[in-house]
């Protein structure tokens, strides 16, 4: 497994293996790796398989243009020698770990921004965050010089920003979108999960209950508030959580929705401590 902690050393490394005609698979990260992250390198591995073979990056990045001013980008988990240990025995041929600097020297000034994706749901919440994410995922793929991408279904309205991002600015690059891994209770795993008290996390579980409960009523058919209110009502019987929000869009462009006559988006985010919990379920009427 390369190991390259510079643009260069990654150019390097990529354009040996283009001029070989090896299709390259990237799996961004910031690191801190679950059995999340290592499905998409899983599947970023299939996809490699299905072209006849090919070579996978993996990066690693603390992305800080895609924290705001009050969110804790120092207080981010960091692990690598334990991610270098999980990347090199899941069989990643590279792992691109570049600093600060070298991602962002002194004098940067182009972004990349979904103007209207990027400002609804989270991006209300979280004004800039996604405008960083598309812009470091722009700069990570003209540097790996991939083919395909893996992202997760676990951060719906970032994988369909980047869908959105590919197809705007043609860019060349296979989205392969990725499935919520979870625990065995049903919480969607997450480095997050690691700061919830013993409690908060026995409780954390009533996401994906709200969302399973969501499932079967939309495929029973039923009306917009009736959904809400099902949702409200299951989040509600866990006092432990705060529920900041409960959103029902249209699963393709995350547009607002009158009637669930398509497939649509559930997306729960709720608090427990100061840990904020989000999770999604696409359902079809
Ligand atoms: P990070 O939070 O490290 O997540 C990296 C990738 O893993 C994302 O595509 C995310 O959706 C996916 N992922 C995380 N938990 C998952 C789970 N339980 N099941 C399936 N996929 C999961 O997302 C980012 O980093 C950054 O914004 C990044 C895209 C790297 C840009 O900086």
């Amino acid at each position: 497994m390369q190991i390259c902690r510079s643009k260069q050393a990654m150019r390097e490394c990529a354009d040996a293996w283009r001029a070989e005609g090896q299709p390259i698979a990237l799996v961004p990260t910031m690191g801190a790796l679950h059995d999340g992250h290592m499905t998409l390198v899983a599947r970023a591995r299939d996809w490699l398989k299905a072209q006849g073979g090919g070579r996978l990056v993996t990066s690693i990045f603390v992305n800080p243009t895609q924290f705001g001013p009050n969110e804790d980008l120092d207080k981010y988990p960091r692990d690598e020698e334990n991610d270098l240990a999980l990347l090199r025995k899941a069989g990643t041929d590279a792992v691109f770990l570049p600093t600060v600097e070298d991602i962002y020297p002194p004098g940067t000034q182009t972004i990349v921004e979904a103007t209207a994706l990027s400002r609804m749901l989270i991006g209300r919440l979280r004004p800039g965050h996604f405008r960083g994410v598309t812009t470091v995922v722009t700069k990570l793929f003209n540097i790996t010089r991939c083919d395909a991408a893996a992202f997760g279904e676990k951060d719906y309205q970032q994988l369909t920003i980047i869908r959105q991002m590919v197809g705007d600015l043609d860019m060349p690059v296979r989205i392969i979108p990725v499935p919520t891994v979870r625990e065995a209770d049903g919480l969607a795993m997450s480095s997050r999960n690691l700061r919830l008290s013993p409690q908060d996390r026995a409780a954390a579980p009533v996401l994906s209950r709200a969302l399973d409960r969501a499932q079967q009523m939309v495929a029973e058919g039923v009306t917009l508030t009736a959904l809400r209110r099902e949702i409200r009502g299951v989040l509600n019987n866990e006092p432990r959580g705060e529920t900041r929000s409960i959103d029902i869009r249209d699963a393709t462009d995350l547009s607002r929705i009158n009637h669930i006559d398509r497939p649509v988006v559930i997306l729960l985010a709720v608090r427990f401590g100061d840990v904020l919990l989000i999770d999604q379920r696409v359902t079809h009427p």
